[in-house]
């Protein structure tokens, strides 16, 4: 018998969903999977008051991680670990960041292959790039990358994502697409777990090839990279600022998000659309160099 674990965390439970439709045709009589959720000590509230949206931002970005609760029945030597996280400020959510950090994650992870799983709006290449790093930390095997992205794309997202966070509706302008996954997509994940099962049963997971190539896994878009490390070198300055502007939810701090949200609302208009007419005009100049990057961040599962 073959054991798989399932880690993950979702505050709204659209990666639940995600990982229940993955996971659907994984088990049978030779593979049993097990599932476990991150909870922190503290909920955080669903939908967002707009100040505490904004002031997990330096602790995402800076990996602070939060207090969690230790995973309960946990088996030793899992044949395949399946972790499914979110993205928050271009970073692995908090709690995720916090269970990858603890002692508990050392022992489950040590040796063991992981397939990780991303549930997002648009940008995760960045998060998985941190995420591989606290992977690497626990000496994981990395053997695939799924990411399922937002419906609105990559602009629209930028404002049904926040009032989707922010007002709990997934459709608060009704001129603009619906926020989130689509159904459609969450529920052809199936396919993963279908293939997973096949390579269970092959001892796939213990070579070092990804088991879910050819199934559209991941699709990095290079034009959206540039962007992300734009703003991640921001993140950077903005969450140094805002962490010594006070303690959490002070009102020190109150001051400088403000200030930090009136500068992104101003990014968003003028330096993103700019963006995407140069990066347009550049990429014409830069075919292979785009197609190289990504391949690179479609490692190693690809489309
Ligand atoms: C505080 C916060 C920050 C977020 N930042 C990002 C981000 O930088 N990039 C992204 O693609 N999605 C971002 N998201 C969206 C999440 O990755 C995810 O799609 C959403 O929270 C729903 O996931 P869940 O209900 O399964 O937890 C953010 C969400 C939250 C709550």
């Amino acid at each position: 018998m073959k054991k798989v674990l399932v880690i993950y965390f979702s505050q709204t439970g659209q990666l639940k969903s995600v990982l229940d439709s993955f996971i659907s045709k994984l088990p049978d009589k030779d593979i049993r999977v097990d599932v476990r959720t991150i909870k922190p000590k503290k909920a955080y509230p669903f939908p967002w008051p707009f100040y505490t949206f904004f002031d997990e931002f330096p602790e995402a970005v800076q990996m602070d991680g939060c207090e969690i609760e230790e995973l309960k029945d946990i088996d030793k030597e899992y044949d395949l670990i399946i972790l499914g996280y979110t993205v928050w400020y271009m970073s692995p959510s908090i709690p995720i960041t916090a269970f990858m950090q603890s002692a508990q994650a050392k022992d489950i992870f040590k040796n063991r292959p992981v397939v990780t799983v991303v549930a997002c709006r648009d940008m995760w290449v960045l998060a998985q790039e941190k995420m591989k790093v606290m992977l690497k930390n626990l000496d994981a095997r990395l053997i695939d990358h799924v990411a399922l992205t937002d419906q609105s794309g990559s602009v629209l997202s930028l404002i049904t994502l926040p009032t989707w966070m922010l007002t709990g509706e997934k459709k608060y302008f009704s001129a603009l697409p619906s926020s989130g996954i689509l159904q459609e997509d969450i529920d052809a994940s199936v396919r993963f777990g279908k293939r997973l099962n096949y390579a269970l049963k092959n001892n796939e997971e213990q070579g070092s090839e990804a088991m879910l190539k050819n199934l559209g896994a991941v699709n990095v878009n290079a034009k959206l990279i540039a962007t992300e490390k734009i703003a991640n070198r921001s993140f950077l300055v903005w969450t140094k600022l805002i962490k010594l502007s006070g303690k959490k939810y002070s009102l020190g701090r109150k001051v400088t998000i403000t200030i930090y949200v009136a500068f992104l609302v101003l990014l968003v208009l003028s330096v993103v659309p700019l963006n995407i007419i140069a990066r347009k005009i550049l990429n014409i100049f830069q075919k292979e160099k785009l197609q190289a990057m990504e391949e690179h961040y479609e490692f190693p599962s690809g489309r």
